[in-house]
């Protein structure tokens, strides 16, 4: 059974595919990717595959069996049109089963600025279980890695500040993901079933008082609004490269 993954390139899809490699071997392992000679992923087959382009797509899942679409980065793009294309792909392609890597959701984020964002997922979700393809959705918890170097840079100004407040949210790391994912790919026991791929749920307080029992540090929590935390988020140059619509999401 040959697996392709797409944004092979990407954190999650480079730990997808270390996991894969050791699952099913190296041998039936492809790393779809825009840039496919850039990076030497584990010694695997490398095809080329933008999300805006239905026809690369099309020749990258040739012989494919089973794909792992893992979701578009948000930015200055339509990311509903791009999973489409990687659907449709996948349809003229003949690959048997998509797994998709979604985000997860508590259901009360509508009056957030999360919102449009988890709405492209939520329609990719849709468009996949209506296209005739077997699949899977895996709804991803948040990046537990992301957060705890956010809480470890933070260290020196002892204060760790953000929107989350008492909410709670569902940390998973993202090997975590990888594997599960692959589990999820591999094994059609768990087709046409929706997953939220999650840990414990934690408050930033139990967070940070976590991250500062493990790290040795005494960092404080502090809620603040969404502007201010789009202002403090706008300092890190690699967001604000990609513009505020990133921060907001
Ligand atoms: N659960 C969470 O906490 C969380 C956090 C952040 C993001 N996410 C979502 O999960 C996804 C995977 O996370 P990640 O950490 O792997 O993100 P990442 O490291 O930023 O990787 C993004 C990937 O998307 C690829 N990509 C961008 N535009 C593309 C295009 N037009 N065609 C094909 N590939 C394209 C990039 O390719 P290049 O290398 O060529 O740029 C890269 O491989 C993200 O894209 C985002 O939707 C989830």
């Amino acid at each position: 059974m040959k697996v392709a993954v797409t944004a092979a390139s990407g954190g999650l899809g480079k730990a997808v595919l270390k996991h894969l490699v050791e699952e099913i071997g190296a041998g039936n392992v492809i790393a779809v990717a825009r840039s496919p000679d850039r990076d030497d992923a584990y010694g695997i087959d490398k095809r080329r595959g933008d999300y805006l382009s239905v026809t690369e797509l099309t020749e990258a899942f040739s012989d494919i069996d089973t794909l792992v679409m893992i979701s578009a980065p948000v930015g200055d793009w339509d990311r509903i049109v791009m999973h489409r294309n990687v659907i449709e792909a996948a349809k003229q392609a003949d690959v048997r089963k998509v797994v998709y890597t979604s985000i997860v959701g508590n259901g009360k984020e509508q009056e957030t600025w999360y919102w449009p964002t988890q709405q492209v997922n939520r329609q990719t979700e849709t468009d996949l279980e209506e296209s005739g393809l077997d699949w899977v959705i895996a709804r991803n918890g948040l990046y537990l890695e992301k957060d705890l170097a956010n809480i470890v840079r933070a260290k020196s100004a002892g204060l760790y500040r953000n929107i989350a407040g008492d909410g709670k949210c569902g940390y998973i790391t993202v090997d975590e993901l990888a594997y599960a994912t692959v589990k999820l790919a591999i094994n059609d026991g768990a087709n046409r079933q929706l997953f939220n791929l999650i840990g414990e749920t934690l408050t930033q307080a139990r967070l940070v008082e976590l991250a500062n029992q493990v790290f040795d540090m005494e960092v404080r929590y502090e809620t603040i609004s969404d502007k201010e935390n789009v202002a403090e988020l706008m300092k890190h140059p690699n967001i604000a490269a990609r513009g505020e619509a990133v921060a907001k999401c």
